[in-house]
């Protein structure tokens, strides 16, 4: 892994996955789901990006909120399940997830030590705005930036510009932080510092021992190894 290279000009965060629980939503319904719970959970979410990296690629660009709905309901079919009720419940479980419970504290404290912190996720815009907001990340954020205006998903390069962007800033000033290592990948190949998150256990993937800056267990890792750092 690379040298720390000093403060960022802002912490980038993805979203789902990252300071959101996908599972959430699921957990909240688990009984109605019964046994298939898990299994129902874990085959949306691979299949919501499944459909957002196969349309990006294929320049057939449909918005992550309509490729959510798409992708639950290939699993609750998958698993012999029919309830429609149960499907809007979900997905307005979607909207509302859980943040995880470092997400908060980590963003509270980089701001306190004066770095900025953003969202750069695959999220609608209007589906994110919602989730930040019910999360309570709002007021812990200096922005939120959608794929969507690009018509575009990550990992495709143009997205991650989007950050360097909003801050005016080369790739390398951008400290990003993903639990998601395709992403991370992505990130990486952009030029930007990663810091890779595996809240478990978990091989590495897509070289990111040798791509990352750090690889971390939880965001409360984070304030340490960059509100401290010298500019
Ligand atoms: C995000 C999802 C894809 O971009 O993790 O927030």
């Amino acid at each position: 892994m690379s040298a720390p290279a000093g403060r960022p000009a802002a912490i980038v965060f993805d979203a789902y996955g990252t300071l959101l629980d996908v599972h959430a939503a699921v957990a909240r319904h688990a009984a109605r789901l019964g046994p298939a719970a898990a299994a129902v959970s874990a085959l949306w979410r691979q299949r919501q990006l499944e459909y957002s990296w196969i349309h990006s690629a294929t320049d057939t660009y449909e918005d992550f909120a309509t490729l959510t709905a798409r992708a639950l309901d290939h699993a609750m079919a998958a698993h012999g399940i029919a309830d429609p009720a149960l499907r809007e419940d979900l997905l307005a479980a979607y909207r509302r997830l859980d943040a995880f419970p470092d997400a908060a504290p980590a963003l509270a404290a980089l701001r306190q030590a004066g770095l900025a912190t953003a969202i750069l996720s695959n999220g609608e815009p209007a589906m994110l705005d919602e989730a930040v907001r019910e999360a309570g990340l709002a007021p812990l954020l200096d922005a939120v930036l959608s794929v969507h205006p690009l018509r575009l998903y990550k990992p495709r390069a143009p997205v991650y510009a989007l950050a360097t962007d909003r801050f005016g800033c080369a790739p390398g000033a951008i400290a990003f932080v993903s639990g998601n290592a395709w992403d991370g990948f992505g990130a990486a190949r952009f030029g930007f510092r990663v810091f890779s998150l595996a809240r478990s256990p978990q091989p590495i993937e897509y070289g990111l021992d040798r791509l990352a800056e750090a690889r971390i267990a939880s965001l409360a890792e984070l304030p340490a190894m960059l509100a401290g750092a010298g500019a």
